[in-house]
């Protein structure tokens, strides 16, 4: 890869040339990266004279970052220790705005991070803060019911072993405060004589990450947020890394790109407008070679759209993953 910064050992832009393929017509202009990470996506554009990036990340960490990019690229790059559901909040000349990317989820550095404890093989009590959070996963587990924890284990961690699991934490957190490791050994006490090809732990530890960041309604209203502050003819770039995250982003890309006549009994201003262009229906998957050489690629997939329109209510797309939505509102009790 040609970034001119020096990346960090071992990190790998997912998808980095499909995306530069996608965006590159477009070049001359600026470019919001929401998720700037190590900055892989950002100096491959900034190696373009003429553009810009303006980059968004809630982890504190990503300022280091942002300082290396600031000195080699000057005024064509510019930082916000920002969630990506205020991109709304920036101060920008809209019409300059040439495309925004999402890149969902984690680094490697933040799952190696032994501050932030997302990873199973941390010690002592639960964190999983990305930065600028309300709660920790610590609060999650030893604060929620049983039936709050099912619950959570279950839609966002599709786990089938959701309710013993649940049931064994609140009897365990009446004995001692539990930590990474107890909540791991819960795990794989319920989950031993399953063989398993992913940890037994993998899918409450992403459960419970999705839910102390807020994951749902980020990507939400940073798809909503974005889609607004974006001129026509500008595209959204969204990666994705597990099943929920693609299905609302699908379906945002999908149901918007279609025109609807919601009834043929009502009249004419009730057809549903499309207000994107979709230019390929399936998502674009990480080629072997990628995969060989950075195996969680495995699970990214790639979804982009043009604007081609104004739209200002986006109560459907809402209304559609309230049920998530309304899991995440659980966490109001904290
Ligand atoms: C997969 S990494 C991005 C990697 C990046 N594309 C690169 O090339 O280095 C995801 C980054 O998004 C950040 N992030 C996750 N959710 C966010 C949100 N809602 N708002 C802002 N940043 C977020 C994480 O802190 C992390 O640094």
């Amino acid at each position: 890869m040609n970034a001119t910064i020096k990346l960090e050992k071992n990190h790998f832009p997912v998808m980095l040339n499909e995306l530069i393929d996608i965006i590159s017509p477009l070049y001359g202009g600026t470019f919001i990266d929401c998720t700037l990470g190590q900055g892989g996506y950002t100096s491959r554009i900034l190696n373009q004279k003429n553009n810009e990036v303006i980059a968004l990340d809630r982890d504190k960490a990503a300022i280091k970052i942002a300082n290396k990019l600031k000195l080699k690229f000057g005024n064509r790059f510019k930082f916000k220790n920002f969630k990506f559901s205020d991109i709304d909040q920036i101060s920008i000349e809209q019409n300059k705005i040439k495309g925004i990317i999402y890149d969902l989820g984690f680094s490697l550095n933040q799952i190696n991070d032994q501050e932030k404890k997302i990873s199973f093989n941390s010690k002592g009590s639960l964190d999983m803060r990305l930065g600028i959070n309300d709660f920790s996963a610590n609060e999650v587990i030893h604060q929620l019911s049983e039936k709050e924890l099912s619950l959570i284990f279950k839609v966002l961690g599709e786990e089938n072993m959701h309710k013993i699991i649940a049931k064994k934490i609140v009897k365990e957190r009446e004995k001692k405060a539990l930590h990474t490791e107890d909540l791991v050994k819960i795990i794989d006490t319920i989950k031993r004589k399953k063989k398993q090809k992913i940890h037994n732990s993998t899918k409450v530890f992403q459960s419970l990450r999705m839910f102390v960041n807020n994951e749902i309604s980020e990507l939400i209203n940073g798809l909503i947020n974005g889609f607004k502050i974006l001129p026509i003819g500008g595209v959204m770039v969204v990666v994705t890394f597990h099943s929920l995250e693609d299905k609302i982003t699908k379906y945002f890309f999908k149901n918007y790109s279609e025109e609807k006549n919601l009834s043929r009994y009502l009249p004419e201003s009730s057809v549903e407008q499309k207000i994107l262009k979709l230019i390929e229906k399936k998502p674009i998957l990480p080629s072997k070679h990628e995969i060989s050489i950075n195996p969680p690629s495995r699970s990214a997939k790639l979804r982009y759209a043009f604007k081609i329109k104004n739209n200002l209510d986006f109560e459907k797309f809402k209304n559609k993953f309230k049920y998530l939505l309304d899991i995440e509102n659980i966490s109001r009790v904290l």
